[in-house]
């Protein structure tokens, strides 16, 4: 049975014209649902697949002789590309200088994101790994100020009903069952939370989404590699960081929007499909604030294994 996912529940299928193939085994050696094998001098399909073709495109991509055709799984030969020259691509001290110039921003100018600027950060984000192709990662574009506090103002009404997922009697019959860590992060953190953003946009301040001009939500589905969300998030962020932008990853509204019946009702008055086990909001701006120095920052561990 092919890997489903909810774009497809097929496998793709392989052509190989032999007439091309020069037998340099290429193909062999990247596919790791062991597709290919080479006999006299040509490359043929095994017929014993591990999982069936998740076309990848690794093998088409490859081929030295543009043997290889892939189709099915949201993948044709037309999606293949020419490299960007390796001269043309970052190096480590761009790369880094880009890294630790990041700040979180909160505090933007009042100025919309071009749709040029948006199409560039999506560009990018697409090319993010995947724990399997077809990417199942939706992206939910809030492009101006106004979306994004209709969207934070809805979402502090949301919190409001659903204020006792962190009352006391709540959060003591839910200890046995979540366990200790929980149980300190609700009482520590998501409780005041809730209460924070709830009474501020009472005041008419958002400390949900700052109001920033522009917003992604990059969710998944319930066949989701859970990381993939946060990679392609990444992506985007640094993306846009390279373009001028400020940026800040949210992880509390995620969570907080997954189970029961008002969350269901709440992601379909905003066109999100699918429930998920990760996803993450990042949000754009031209910031209004300049940092003037770089924070270091550690890891909890770096340990090289014995
Ligand atoms: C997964 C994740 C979730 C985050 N969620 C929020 C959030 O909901 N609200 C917010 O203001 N900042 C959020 N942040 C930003 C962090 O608070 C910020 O990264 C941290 O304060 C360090 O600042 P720096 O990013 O400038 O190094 C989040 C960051 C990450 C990586
Ligand atoms: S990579 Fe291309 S040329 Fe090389 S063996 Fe495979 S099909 Fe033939
Ligand atoms: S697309 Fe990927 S999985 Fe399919 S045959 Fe090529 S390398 Fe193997």
């Amino acid at each position: 049975m092919a890997i489903p996912t909810t774009r497809t529940k097929e496998n793709a299928t392989i052509s190989i014209d032999s007439e091309k193939c020069t037998g340099c085994g290429e193909c062999v050696s990247v596919c790791k649902d062991f597709n290919f094998y080479i006999e006299n001098k040509k490359a043929k399909i095994s017929g014993s697949p591990i999982f069936g073709c998740i076309a990848c495109g690794h093998c088409m991509a490859v081929c030295p002789a543009g043997a290889i055709e892939i189709s099915g799984r949201e993948l044709s030969k037309d999606d293949l590309f020419d490299l960007p020259l390796r001269k043309d691509a970052a190096n480590y001290e761009q790369l880094y200088a880009l890294f630790s110039r990041r700040r979180s921003i909160r505090e933007f100018q009042d100025k919309d994101i071009e749709r040029e600027i948006i199409q560039k950060i999506l560009d990018a984000a697409v090319t993010s790994p995947m724990g399997l192709p077809p990417s199942d990662v939706n992206v939910l574009i809030l492009d101006s100020r106004e979306k994004t506090r209709r969207f934070a103002v809805d979402f502090c009404a949301f919190l409001d009903n659903m204020k006792w997922f962190v009352s006391g009697w709540f959060l003591a019959l839910m200890r046995p069952f979540w366990g200790k860590t929980n149980d300190e992060m609700f009482k520590g953190f998501v409780k005041p939370l809730f209460n924070i953003y709830i009474r501020n946009m009472q005041a008419g301040i958002n400390l949900v989404n700052y109001d920033a001009p522009l917003a992604m939500y990059f969710y998944g589905s319930p066949y989701t590699d859970p990381a993939d969300p946060i990679v392609a998030a990444t992506t985007a962020m640094y993306a846009a960081e390279s373009l001028g932008l400020g940026t800040c990853m949210l992880g509390a509204i995620h969570p907080l929007i997954q189970s029961g019946r008002k969350a269901k009702i709440f992601r379909e008055k905003h066109g999100i499909k699918y429930t998920s086990r990760e996803g993450l909001f990042v949000i754009f701006g031209y910031p209004a604030v300049k940092y003037q120095k770089g924070i270091k920052r550690t890891f909890a561990s770096t340990d090289v294994m014995n």
